[in-house]
């Protein structure tokens, strides 16, 4: 059974789509989210590789279950569907989104971000991140060569949610980004 906390950042993932447990420690959100059936692939990711291996132990047989024992922003294959990243600070929530969407892995549906300091300096980050344009050079093939070009497109997640969730004496701020696919080329 989840903690209050985690029961109300499982409820905010979208069914049907994959769910990215950045940060997972005993990875007790993704062990819950494919026991459900609910959604397609749980990948389970922590820098300590310790708690990886244990859950890769335990869970590996169970078919779409994936396992990184790196730091979040390492990981080098697109994160579709879900990302929850909670439990760690608002810094380390920024440095995980930047590092992951540099290397254009930020692919997904909802973003839930649940930080345990920092709240009001993270919030302010989102609402300026939200607000962005990133330029990336894209290829574009021609009649016999390939040019590149640079694209401005926007972060590409809307602040939907704001919400929070009570643990202990503690109030743990919720924030839920949905992808809006709108870019547009310069
Ligand atoms: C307090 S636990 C949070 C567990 C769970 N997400 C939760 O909210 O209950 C913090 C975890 O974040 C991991 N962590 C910290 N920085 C990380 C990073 N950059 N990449 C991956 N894992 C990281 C730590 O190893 C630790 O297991």
């Amino acid at each position: 059974m989840l903690s209050t906390r985690l029961q109300f950042i499982y409820e905010q993932l979208e069914p049907g789509f994959d769910v990215w447990d950045l940060c997972c420690d005993h990875g007790y959100l993704g062990i819950v989210a494919f026991k459900s059936k609910k959604f397609q692939q749980v990948h389970f990711v922590d820098q300590a590789a310790h708690l990886v291996e244990a859950l890769r132990a335990r869970w590996a047989t169970e078919a779409d279950t994936h396992f990184y024992p790196c730091t979040a922003e390492a990981i080098d294959v697109p994160l579709t569907g879900n990302v929850v990243i909670a439990g760690v600070g608002g810094q380390k929530i920024t440095e995980i989104l930047l590092g992951l969407q540099s290397k254009g892995h930020l692919k997904a549906r909802r973003l839930v971000l649940v930080p345990h300091k920092d709240e009001e300096a993270f919030e302010h980050w989102l609402e300026l991140w939200v607000g962005q344009w990133i330029g990336q050079w894209i290829e574009q093939p021609t009649e016999h060569s390939t040019e590149s070009r640079l694209q401005d497109s926007f972060v590409g997640f809307r602040l939907d949610q704001r919400l929070s969730v009570k643990e202990g004496p503690r109030v743990r701020r919720v924030f839920v980004l949905n992808s809006i696919n709108d870019s547009r080329v310069v």
